[in-house]
């Protein structure tokens, strides 16, 4: 019964990783988790370097490589994938995490007296925010995301090569894998964080669908994560603004109109998740939208 032990079902043993957005928040426990269980290589895009060497720091030595990289950009990109390639021959998982909140858009708070904006107040409010601003999120969390998939498709198809042909009867080991990071903002609509955000996140959701559905021939899955509430520079405000200066993750942090658990996501509900998809038992897992929020999706409507 050793392949149901723990340690195989969930080995990420000689994975070669690449995360954009690896310096900072999910993405550098993405980094770290895949990093102290074994991953032989683990690559770490973003445009801060210092924040992707600290990431590096954080993990053990020489596992964590940082490349810089802005996702915007299709020479960044391609110059990232030059400097990976020279590193490695293959790219078992990418994890196309990079993303932005913006600012926020949505309608003001009701007034005092609990009457609503009006609509004057909330046009005001929505149209002197920039198109620029809408646009640079969804430049970033959709264009960025796409096209840092299609940049790294080379080195996800030569990691298909090194499997062993398919024998009857023995489980063949899984196929590369591109994970994309959403959010919950991606399903709800009653109360947006920001129409820009909310609306990139269901394009993303959308992406996974149709990179996932055009990539099955070449056996590259596509996934899709799709975090509630966990504390990173991102998100760190919502935190602060119910007194938690970092973590929050116990239970009674957030009230339970909010998010059902009453806690934030912790660092271990992450990094479990990230471990097991990357590891062997998340072979079959293909086109999925992987929800991690205590339930908030559910209930977020009501609340931030
Ligand atoms: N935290 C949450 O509660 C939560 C919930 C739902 C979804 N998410 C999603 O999770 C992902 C990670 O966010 P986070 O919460 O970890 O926040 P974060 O700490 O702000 O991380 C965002 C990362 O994206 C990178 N990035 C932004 N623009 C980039 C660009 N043009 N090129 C390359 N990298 C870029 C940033 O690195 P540089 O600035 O160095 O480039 C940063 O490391 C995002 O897609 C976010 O939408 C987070």
């Amino acid at each position: 019964m050793a392949h149901l032990e723990a340690s195989n079902l969930f080995s990420v043993k000689e994975r070669v990783v690449v995360i954009t957005g690896g310096g900072s928040g999910l993405g550098r426990i993405m980094a770290r988790a895949l990093a102290i269980n074994g991953a032989s290589k683990v690559f770490v895009l973003g445009r801060r370097e210092d924040a992707l060497r600290e990431t590096a720091a954080q993990a053990p030595e020489g596992i964590v490589i940082p490349v810089k990289c802005d996702i915007t950009s299709k020479e960044s990109l391609e110059s990232a994938y030059q400097a990976v390639a020279e590193q490695t021959t293959h790219v078992d998982i990418l994890f196309a995490n990079g993303g932005i909140l913006g600012p926020l858009m949505r309608s003001p708070d009701a007034h005092a007296d609990g009457t609503p904006p009006s609509l004057t107040e909330l046009r005001d409010a929505l149209f002197n925010v920039p198109m620029e601003e809408f646009t640079r999120v969804l430049n970033v969390n959709v264009t960025g995301t796409y096209y840092t998939v299609l940049a790294f498709l080379p080195l996800l198809e030569a990691a298909n090569k090194r499997r062993p042909a398919p024998q009857e009867g023995v489980l063949t080991p899984p196929s590369a894998q591109v994970v994309i990071t959403s959010s919950i903002a991606g399903f709800v609509r009653k109360v947006p964080f920001s129409y820009a955000y909310n609306a990139s996140k269901a394009s993303t959701n959308q992406l996974v669908k149709l990179l996932s559905t055009n990539l099955a021939d070449y056996k590259i899955r596509v996934n899709g994560l799709v975090p509630g509430l966990y504390d990173s520079e991102m998100a760190n405000n919502i935190f602060v603004a119910h007194g938690h200066t970092t973590g929050g993750v116990s239970e009674g942090s957030f009230p339970k109109e909010m998010i059902p658990l009453t806690r934030g996501g912790s660092e271990e509900d992450f990094a479990g998740l990230i471990v097991w998809l990357a590891s062997n038992s998340a072979g079959y897992v293909n086109g999925n939208l992987l929800v991690t929020d205590g339930g908030r999706m559910s209930v977020v409507p009501n609340s931030y």
